[in-house]
């Protein structure tokens, strides 16, 4: 799995699965091997960063902090592996448990560093319709403690997940699969999001993706001032 093909032998896409959660007995783990199972059943080249399992460094640090500054490359290897693969994708899957209404750590550290050097801060291009990952697609998966979460709520935490962060680096975001208590679910509905998780995949390809935003045309749509 930890190879990258740049065309699937049975013709299928390329999927890179981001995967934030430190123990594989959780139900972040069962998301990911469902969602490795179906893919790869379905033809398509599956490559996983497993974040914790690589230790992955989620600072930016100084050598990295002025590739921004002066667009010099001091790309460290690790990162340049991690954008290899999101080059070679067609959808990249974020597969995490939700921290305080947002990206474990972690992951936070890895949208840092590797979509610094794919972003228009690095790369000559724009952002969000101008973005370099225009035609890539992208999914936000993630659980939650909350048994439930108002649409408004939702919609202000994907704001710097999906808005500010995916769509500005360019990518057409799908909906998110939002897996709601997971904690203290009952066995049956653990078995219901696993099987809505693979029935959604196996035609993830043709879903429409979501309107792009900016925080200008978030703001529009959601504050009514
Ligand atoms: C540091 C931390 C922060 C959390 N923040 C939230 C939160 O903001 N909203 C929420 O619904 N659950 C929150 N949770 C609960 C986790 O999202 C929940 O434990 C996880 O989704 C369960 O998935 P798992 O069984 O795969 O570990 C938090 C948990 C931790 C440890």
């Amino acid at each position: 799995m930890a190879a990258v093909h740049k065309t699937s032998p049975k013709g299928g896409k390329n999927v890179l699965i981001v995967y934030a959660h430190p123990k594989p007995e959780s139900f972040n783990g069962a998301l990911l091997r469902k969602a490795v199972d179906v893919l790869s059943s379905q033809g398509h080249n599956v490559v996983l960063s497993d974040l914790y399992k690589m230790n992955f460094d989620p600072l930016v640090r100084l050598e990295e902090f002025s590739v921004s500054d002066s667009g010099s490359a001091a790309i460290s290897r690790a990162v340049q592996e991690e954008v290899e693969k999101v080059e070679q994708a067609d959808l990249v899957v974020f597969q995490f448990p939700l921290y305080w209404g947002s990206f474990p750590a972690i992951l936070k550290g890895w949208m840092d560093r590797v979509m610094q050097v794919m972003s228009g801060f690095v790369r000559k291009t724009g952002f969000y319709e101008e973005g370099d990952l225009k035609g890539k697609r992208a999914l936000l998966s993630f659980t939650t403690g909350a048994p439930s979460i108002p649409v408004e709520s939702l919609e202000a935490i994907l704001l710097p997940m999906q808005v500010v962060t995916l769509n500005a680096v360019g990518f057409d975001v799908l909906s998110p699969q939002v897996s709601l208590g997971v904690e203290h679910g009952t066995e049956e509905m653990l078995e219901q999001y696993l099987a809505d998780w693979a029935r959604r995949l196996s035609t993830v390809f043709e879903e429409p993706t979501s309107e792009m935003l900016t925080v200008d045309s978030w703001a529009e749509k959601h504050c009514h001032v």
